[in-house]
């Protein structure tokens, strides 16, 4: 089977009515990204962290997958496919794909200050926390989430799937965030890119571009990819 890598931005779940973060003037959700998306804004308030995730988390609970999700998972019958995404949302694992990697975190997740490596998955309606929450051993916890001027644990795994990519897609990102951007870089030559979104950003010319919502796009790459 061949290899099908997509990485995927917050194009691909504005359809389930989560909203995009370059829409509105540097504005996610009214908050100014510096101030709930950075470890600087981290620092400096983190209880407004702490309640904005919350209001992330409770925003998540009433969305759902949407046809371009599922449509990844049905490309699965074809291809040994990976997923890896920037967004912070569950909506992949909702739809059924089996293999993802998330490059800036997971909202449904929480970890510990004082070591990393404890990460815990929130379960509803336990879905808030603030600046006295504390784990088991008595630490005080943050949001799983990669902040700007954070570095990206799973980038190295993420360009070693674009290496091995036989088809590489790229669906619902504007490209301006790095590394996640120049994962496209990392792919064979000869490869077949293809990019889907409605607002492309600029591509080399070897990438082809469906200029489509995701859930169009995503039916009409199965059309491409499937039909020999
Ligand atoms: N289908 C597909 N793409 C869409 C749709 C749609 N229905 N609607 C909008 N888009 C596209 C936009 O044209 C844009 O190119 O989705 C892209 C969203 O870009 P950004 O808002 O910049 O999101 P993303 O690229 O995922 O941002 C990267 O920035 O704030 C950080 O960490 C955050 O992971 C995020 C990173």
């Amino acid at each position: 089977m061949k290899k099908l890598v997509v990485s995927t931005g917050a194009g691909i779940s504005k359809e389930s009515g989560v909203s995009t973060f370059r829409d509105a003037d540097g504005l996610w959700e009214n908050y100014p990204v510096m101030d709930v998306a950075s470890a600087s804004g981290f620092r400096r308030n983190p209880a407004l962290v702490h309640k904005f995730y919350n209001e992330r988390r409770k925003q998540l609970l009433t969305v759902e997958p949407n046809a371009a999700h599922r449509g990844l998972v049905e490309l699965e019958k074809y291809f040994d496919t990976y997923v890896i995404t920037q967004n912070v949302d569950d909506l992949h694992e909702r739809a059924g794909s089996k293999n993802i990697l998330h490059l800036h975190g997971e909202l449904m997740k929480i970890r510990s200050m004082r070591d990393e490596r404890r990460v815990y998955t929130l379960t509803p309606p336990d879905i808030e926390t603030s600046i006295d929450t504390r784990d088991k051993y008595g630490d005080r916890v943050r949001p799983h989430i990669v902040f700007f001027e954070e570095a990206v644990p799973n980038i190295g795994p993420a360009i070693k799937l674009a290496e091995q990519a036989d088809i590489f897609v790229v669906i619902g990102t504007s490209l301006v965030v790095y590394p996640a951007a120049s994962l496209m870089n990392y792919v064979r030559r000869g490869v077949p890119v293809y990019y889907i979104d409605p607002n492309p950003s600029p591509v080399p010319s070897y990438v082809t571009v469906i200029a489509e919502p995701a859930t169009k796009g995503v039916a009409h790459l199965i059309d491409i990819l499937t039909k020999d």
